[in-house]
């Protein structure tokens, strides 16, 4: 008999505990310890602009939720503001900040594809811009042989060996980064102009 009753007891127990774990709709079921599910802090990058994601609902009747890794103190609950108005972005053209490290130029020739196409006007103006920054040592033609070239010796010309066969990737890191005694020209050319310089050198790797 008594047997029975504790039976029964346990049974109400256990039917407690798998009904308050049960999940509805926005709740998620009871949590035991929740600070082991949801980190302390706050998730830097979150941007939310919806009010019900930014806080996570108790199942609290009065409507309080709990707030994990969410900012109470801001709008949405977001964590990362919005930009104020007329922020600039990084770039002009909204490019990412190039992060290829400078001693994996081969991979940079594997992965980037120039995003700009070489219509006549782009040939144009790279072979311009190639005029401004590379031909002092480079040479009009790409030959290794431009005024300073020549003093600076052991320029080498586009259309030969090893690199005749770099991929536009890898020019464009070596107008980025540089690569021995060529110094890096991004403080002198933008993103832009260095896809465009990239055609024209190709245009140079090509020639005779
Ligand atoms: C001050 C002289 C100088 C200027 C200016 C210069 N370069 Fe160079 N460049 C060099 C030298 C020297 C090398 C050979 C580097 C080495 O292999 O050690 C080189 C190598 C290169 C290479 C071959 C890289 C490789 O992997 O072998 C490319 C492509 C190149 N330059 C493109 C350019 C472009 C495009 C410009 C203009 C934006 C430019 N360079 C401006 C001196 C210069």
């Amino acid at each position: 008999m008594i047997k029975a009753k504790f039976h029964n007891i346990l049974l109400i127990i256990l039917g407690i505990s798998l009904w308050s774990c049960k999940a509805k709709d926005e709740f998620q079921g009871l949590e035991y310890a929740p600070n082991m599910y949801h980190s302390v802090p706050y998730d830097g990058l979150s941007q939310i602009t919806d009010e019900d994601q930014g806080k996570w609902l108790s199942n609290r009747e009065d409507g309080l939720g709990e707030y994990y890794n969410t900012n109470p103190n801001n709008p949405y609950y977001m964590n990362m503001r919005e930009p104020v108005a007329n922020t600039v972005k990084r770039s002009e053209n909204g490019y990412l900040p190039y992060r290829i490290h400078k001693d994996s130029a081969e991979y940079a020739g594997r992965v980037l594809i120039n995003p700009i196409d070489p219509t006549t006007e782009i040939l144009a103006e790279g072979k311009a811009l190639y005029e401004v920054y590379c031909t002092t040592c480079h040479g009009e033609k790409g030959q290794g042989d431009g005024l300073v070239g020549k003093v600076f010796m052991g320029v080498p010309a586009y259309n030969l060996g090893r690199v005749k066969e770099l991929p536009e990737g890898q020019i464009f890191h070596t107008i980025t980064h540089g690569r021995g005694r060529m110094i890096s020209h991004a403080s002198q050319v933008s993103v832009d102009e260095r896809w465009k310089i990239t055609h024209y050198v190709r245009v140079l790797q090509n020639q005779n």
